[in-house]
């Protein structure tokens, strides 16, 4: 997968590339590359953005600015480029990022993250250059980087090559494998700690008995606090 990011803080990528899953993932042949928007702006001043009209706080992401900077990045205009990538904006109020948007972007061949910062993207960068509006939840960031940073950690762990051992992946929290359920507990030595043991049947060597239990023990989480239907479910039996 090819991830190009657009930032005004491409410098902070470099400490997340190095991180193990990501070099990994980089190593097997998916990129993870930045556009510097500041680079690309077409304004003497090297602005990137402006004071919003009709007043208030804040400054917006200008769109000549994004239309530059794309527009150099990909030889086209932007507006055509959403139909050949996905064009994802990082902001607050988007599609919140879960397990099942991540599977579906880690099928994607290219990506396109546009990192806001301020107040957010002048509004006909939404309505023209981006496909879709992702958040990583109900809260604000003071900008977009963190959320793009979230999202590609997230994506990359489903490439291959990110993980050491291929098998944590298919088996994980929400993935199918757990019937969408987090994952189970995992203990490791001691065995005994201040007299807190592990579960016998993991140290029974019987691997369908660990199975069963295993799976008991996600199902009982996926009922667990938060969980759709979590009020009404039945005790585990
Ligand atoms: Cl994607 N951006 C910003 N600025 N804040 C956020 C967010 C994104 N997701 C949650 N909060």
């Amino acid at each position: 997968m090819d991830v190009d990011v657009f930032t005004l803080f491409p410098e902070w990528f470099g400490w997340f590339a190095a991180q193990r899953h990501v070099a990994n993932v980089l190593a097997a042949g998916s990129s993870l590359s930045c556009v510097d928007i500041r680079e690309h702006t077409p304004l003497p001043a090297g602005q990137v953005d402006d004071t919003p009209f009709g007043g208030g706080a804040g400054m917006v992401l200008r769109v000549d600015v994004l239309d530059a900077a794309l527009r150099r990045r990909y030889g086209a205009d932007p507006e055509l480029v959403r139909r050949t990538r996905r064009v994802i904006a990082l902001t607050p109020g988007g599609r919140v990022l879960d397990e099942e948007l991540v599977a579906e972007l880690a099928r994607e061949p290219e990506l396109t993250l546009l990192c806001g910062r301020y107040e957010g993207f002048d509004e006909r960068i939404i309505e023209h250059f981006v496909s879709e509006q992702v958040s990583i939840g109900r809260y604000v960031l003071s900008g977009g980087e963190l959320a793009a940073m979230v999202l590609c950690d997230a994506v990359f762990r489903k490439l291959p090559g990110a993980l050491g051992d291929e098998r944590s992946a298919v088996e994980e929290s929400f993935s199918a494998a757990l019937e969408g359920n987090p994952e189970y507990p995992h203990y490791t030595r001691p065995a005994d700690f201040r007299g807190w043991t592990v579960p016998p049947v993991l140290l029974s060597g019987h691997h369908a008995n660990i199975e069963h239990w295993r799976r008991e023990r996600s199902r009982e989480r996926g009922r667990g606090a938060g969980a759709p239907g979590a009020a009404d479910a039945p005790a585990a039996s």
